[in-house]
């Protein structure tokens, strides 16, 4: 017999469209009720998609544990698994729809096994439909804006054995005090803004993430401060367009530059971060950074096109040639500058001499990596129902093309490091070989040197012997 949901609470993407609430701010308690609801069981989290759903699962992953449950990495010995979801691409949601269909069988042999679909999938009415008619051993649905309420589903699902559905479409509020199990020892995700409203044409983040907020200054020093305190050496700050945050502050200036600055003063001893968005990154942001030493000389500024006519149908207020400018400028500040970029093609309407300026703007721009995609189109969003949609073989050639000059880059910027002696944070081994270990450099270049595991977390000097497309090789300095 077919499960009906208990808790009924739907997404609208019409009402996340919306922008007029203030935002509130919540603090996270568990109540006394749901206190050792996990205790003698075990749950898994599978993440998906950008660092703010990493984020988001350190943070699932620190209320099951205060719930007392047990932490597991294979299906098989979970009692309840996490889906925590992707929405940016239809070839992510599909991924995890497979994913779903093998866990029937599961389901078959623990009858009791909890599956809870999260993240950014259930923010859409198209997932929820097919969440109601097909897959039906899904337990617990809720949306990015409600992680905190995790002990009630769980309580309920056990307590009601029917499904629970709970996904908010409102603007959005910051939960604070919410215990997150960092993945690192040493490098620390933390989030500085929820949210995005620049309405992008193509993209659904905005409806699924909701209304850009801030979380103010004193909290995200506090917690930067206390990983310094922790032996914690660099923090990645991050938000889905961080170059807006405090535009949300009703009173006080305090923008990203502003943040950078104190947190530079913090000593932690690398501050990374991640997206911006170009029309929101200001002079001061760009004196910040080369000001302070312990901001990294790199970073991801998603340019989505380089032809004008493009990037104004796809909503994103700027043109190449402020592209340039911007980047040109932060460069008078940070000479030695890595830039990564995101780019799309296929957008569509997209001809072939948009694309040529696409690719020429690789070239002038001097990319060192990108992420580069195949326009998907996203239902809600305006660009899915534009004229002249772009057909698949067109895009992939597209795409094959694009990813050999952006490789090209890569090379270069890796190139330029040949030789040199370089700070590397070590991050762990190579999945190839147990002796070799993998770092960052300050450039946020990937480095394959032999070393000890004991260096894991700690900051090395490193000599770059060669460098590859992807890695460079190097030698530790003893
Ligand atoms: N199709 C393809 N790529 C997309 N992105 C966002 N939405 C879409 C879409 N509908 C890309 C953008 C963004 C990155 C995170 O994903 O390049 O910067
Ligand atoms: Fe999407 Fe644009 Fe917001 Fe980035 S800035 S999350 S691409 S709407």
């Amino acid at each position: 017999m077919k499960k009906s949901f208990s808790k009924y609470f739907a997404p609208s993407l019409r009402d996340a469209r919306k922008r007029i609430h203030s935002i509130q701010i919540i603090d996270f308690n568990i109540e006394e009720k749901y206190q050792g609801l996990g205790n003698n069981k075990t749950y898994m989290v599978k993440t998906y998609g950008c660092q703010g759903n990493i984020a988001d699962s350190e943070k699932i992953v620190g209320i099951m544990n205060a719930l007392g449950y047990k932490e597991v990495f294979t299906e098989i010995e979970a009692d309840v698994i996490f889906f925590n979801t992707c929405a940016i691409r239809e070839n992510a949601e599909n991924r995890i729809y497979g994913e779903l269909g093998r866990l029937k069988g599961l389901k078959k042999n623990n009858p009791d096994l909890l599956i809870c679909l999260c993240g950014c999938m259930p923010q859409e009415e198209v997932t929820i439909d097919l969440l109601r008619e097909k897959y039906t051993q899904v337990d617990i649905v809720f949306g990015t804006h409600n992680i905190h309420k995790i002990p009630e589903y769980l309580y309920e699902a056990y307590m009601s054995s029917q499904r629970v559905l709970e996904v908010y479409s409102f603007e959005g509020e910051i939960i604070e005090g919410v215990p997150q199990k960092r993945t690192h020892k040493a490098r620390a995700w933390v989030d500085i803004m929820y949210g995005c409203d620049e309405f992008c044409t193509y993209c659904i983040v905005p409806y699924t993430r909701g209304k850009e907020r801030s979380r103010t200054p004193e909290k995200i020093i506090e917690e930067v401060e206390n990983l310094v305190d922790n032996g914690y050496l660099e923090v990645t700050l991050l938000g889905q367009n961080v170059n807006a945050y405090g535009k949300d502050f009703e009173n006080r200036d305090y923008k990203f530059g502003n943040l950078l600055e104190d947190l530079a003063q913090t000593g932690i001893r690398r501050i990374r971060y991640t997206t911006s968005h170009p029309r929101d990154l200001d002079d001061y942001t760009m004196e910040v950074m080369g000001k302070y030493k312990n901001i990294m000389p790199h970073l991801h500024l998603p340019v989505q096109s380089g032809s004008n006519d493009i990037l104004k149908k796809m909503n994103r207020k700027y043109t190449r040639e402020i592209y340039l400018e911007k980047i040109n400028k932060l460069k008078t500040f940070v000479p030695s500058l890595s830039l990564t970029t995101d780019i799309i093609v296929g957008f569509p309407g997209e001809t072939e001499d948009d694309f040529n300026d696409t690719l020429k703007l690789v070239e002038e721009a001097n990319f060192e990596g990108a992420y580069t995609f195949i326009y998907s189109p996203r239902k809600g969003t305006p660009a899915a129902t534009y004229d002249n949609q772009i057909p698949a073989d067109i895009s992939k050639r597209r795409l094959l093309t694009l990813n050999k000059a952006i490789n090209d880059g890569f090379l270069r910027g890796n190139k330029r490091f040949e030789n040199m002696e370089l700070e590397v944070f070590v991050e762990g081994v190579s999945e190839k070989d147990p002796n070799i270990l993998t770092g960052y450099t300050e450039h946020n270049k990937l480095v394959n040197f032999e070393g000890n595991q004991e260096l894991i977390g700690t900051i090395q000097k490193v000599k770059i012997t060669k460098a590859f497309t992807w890695h460079l090789r190097g030698e530790l300095v003893e």
